[in-house]
């Protein structure tokens, strides 16, 4: 990726003689007035080897999926109607996080500027209970909230799917889901990645799934290989035919029902029946010169990442510049205190009151900061969640699209773990979630992402489990600037938390700011994760040296964006962490 310097460089041909060399320097000049704002310089690198777009863009986790969901846009399609068909494609082509049986979050906006979110979560099963994980001496019980049949909620993403088409969609509804049975009946070739993560899982599989040999291969997988899924191809084909019916009701209802009894599972045909996506407000706040639009509660990623900007919007990031000691500092101290606040009063909606006005006073949030101290880390430990007077009391995916009138989608939707918990529908052929372990199983026990939680993310029935997922839009000037969003577990927040910071404050074009190393900090435990490379050692001492804890771990996040540039131009930003494919027209 060239930076904006290097941009520069090889675009100044103004110091050339003659008329013709004139002109052209005159142009250049004015496409330089253009793009020498910040963020915008290394776009024009960008888009010269890949592009200009300005048509559509599908950013996704899977080429194939992105395949589909170009086309889509090609044919005619609006945003939502790619995001249909890209979520039906990931479900066959990414199985580890693309899903007919968990759930997710949409933000839309539309080329005019109406904003909207849908929430498919899953949901607790009528049967679930506050202590439904703990054992009789009131302990957690390992793994029962992961890889059982009781792990699961109520899927969400095939109403949600057809939800959005209902609202938004202009295509046909069976045209959006015939791509994705036409990759389970004809197969895909998988990936090296797709290959040696079936292979690692593989034993799980048979552990959890006696006498079923889905995704199974003898001699283990290759990549190039062959990847036929009959029985989702059928499943895909009743929901094709039927929307959604053919999920909530009749043959695949009493399959998931049939899975259940045979697992010791808890959700009934009620709870399928009973089970209907949700539209909310957006929430929305500024940071700087931007209009940040995210996903409400039962996220809790758009409350924090709010949160996060407006405890650094007031420092000389740009200045301390990328990933440096003072930057990385100040953006720990932020999340130290935000997760805090996130694993008290983040929760359900519908169940719990959620202070989310008081989360977002920007006086709450400099007063939060006002205790932090250059000198030494903060201890997590002096942290509590902050106390408001008169207020009682890996594996996901995410795609983001923008189609050629300039609506946009940004989804992301999850199992919860990779594979869910690893359990298929017998006959159905697809994977179920594991999101219950995103409810807090018992007071201050973390979860398989180390969170933390309590009465406000607590199990109830018809309840949704609190998540991270932050599937976000970003406006400059009332007009589109951005589309983001990632998986990642705890790390999504602080994922695109950064990549925005990388594009608005440290001038980094979508794709540089996609690569870009990060790092992540979420109160409990208290200690700093930094992908390799993120920070020069010098940087890591200087920090030490105050007591931060500085742990190195794999990667952080999969982010798939668009950035629009003030010429209009889609700019995509596909992460390198993973298959991810940009594709524009
Ligand atoms: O909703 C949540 O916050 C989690 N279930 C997301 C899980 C996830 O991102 C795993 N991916 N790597």
């Amino acid at each position: 990726m060239m930076n904006y310097k290097s941009g520069l460089k090889k675009g100044s041909p103004i110091n050339k003689a003659g008329s013709f060399l004139l002109k052209m320097s005159v142009a250049w000049l004015l496409m330089l007035t253009l793009f020498l704002q910040p963020g915008y310089a290394q776009g024009l690198a960008a888009q010269s080897n890949e592009g200009p777009y300005r048509k559509g863009m599908v950013v996704c986790a899977t080429p194939n999926a992105s395949q589909v969901g170009i086309d889509i846009l090609k044919k005619g399609g609006n945003a939502v109607d790619a995001a249909v068909a890209v979520q039906f494609a990931l479900e066959v082509t990414h199985p580890e996080a693309g899903n007919i049986g968990g759930g997710g979050f949409m933000v839309y906006r539309s080329a005019s500027g109406e904003t909207n979110t849908l929430d498919f979560r899953e949901k607790a099963p009528a049967m679930a209970s506050e202590n439904m994980y703990l054992d009789s001496a009131g302990n957690v019980i390992p793994d029962m909230s992961l890889y059982t049949h009781q792990a699961s909620g109520v899927p969400g993403s095939v109403d949600g799917m057809v939800e959005a088409h209902r609202k938004f969609g202009k295509l046909k509804w069976t045209d959006l889901v015939q791509p994705a049975i036409d990759l389970a009946h004809n197969g895909f070739k998988i990936s090296k990645r797709l290959a040696s993560a079936l292979n690692e899982e593989r034993n799980g599989f048979i552990k959890l799934n006696p006498g079923k040999t889905y995704l199974l291969k003898e001699g283990g997988w290759h990549e190039g290989d062959l990847l036929v899924q009959e029985d989702l191809a059928k499943t895909l084909a009743l929901i094709r035919d039927k929307g959604r019916d053919g999920f909530y009701s009749g043959v695949v209802a009493d399959q998931l029902v049939e899975e259940m009894k045979n697992g010791k599972g808890i959700i009934t045909k009620s709870d399928l029946e009973n089970y209907h996506s949700v539209w909310r407000k957006a929430i929305t706040g500024n940071y700087k010169d931007y209009k940040i639009i995210t996903m409400p509660p039962p996220s809790s990623g758009g409350v924090a990442l709010l949160q996060l900007l407006q405890s650094v919007e007031n420092y000389p990031l740009h200045q301390w510049g990328h990933n440096q000691d003072s930057t990385v500092q100040l953006m720990v101290e932020a999340e130290r205190r935000v997760y805090a606040d996130r694993s008290k009063y983040l929760g359900d909606p519908d169940f719990y009151k959620v202070p989310v006005d008081s989360l977002l006073n920007p006086a709450y949030n400099k007063m939060r900061m006002s205790s932090f101290n250059w000198n030494a880390a903060t201890p997590s430990a002096s942290i509590q969640p902050g106390a408001f007077v008169g207020y009682e009391s890996d594996q996901t995916t995410h795609y983001s699209i923008v189609d050629s009138e300039g609506n946009a989608v940004s989804i992301t939707t999850t199992l919860n773990d990779s594979f869910g918990s690893k359990i298929f529908v017998g006959g159905a052929g697809f994977l179920l979630n594991n999101e219950m372990d995103d409810f807090s199983s018992k007071p201050g026990v973390p979860n398989m992402f180390g969170l933390v939680g309590g009465k406000a993310n607590s199990i109830q029935p018809g309840k949704r489990m609190l998540s991270s997922m932050t599937p976000t839009i970003i406006e400059k000037d009332g007009k589109l600037f951005m589309v983001v969003g990632t998986p990642g577990g705890a790390t999504i927040i602080t994922s695109v938390f950064q990549t925005i910071l990388n594009v608005i404050d440290f001038g980094q074009a979508m794709q540089q700011a996609v690569d870009a190393k990060r790092f992540h900090h979420q109160w409990l435990p208290d200690e700093v994760a930094v992908e390799k490379g993120a920070m020069e050692n010098a940087e890591k001492s200087r920090l030490q040296q105050k007591g931060y804890k500085i742990i190195d771990r794999g990667s952080i996040g999969r982010v798939d964006a668009i950035l629009i540039t003030p010429q209009g131009f889609y700019e995509g930003g596909a992460d390198p962490r993973g298959d991810d494919t940009k594709l524009g027209y």
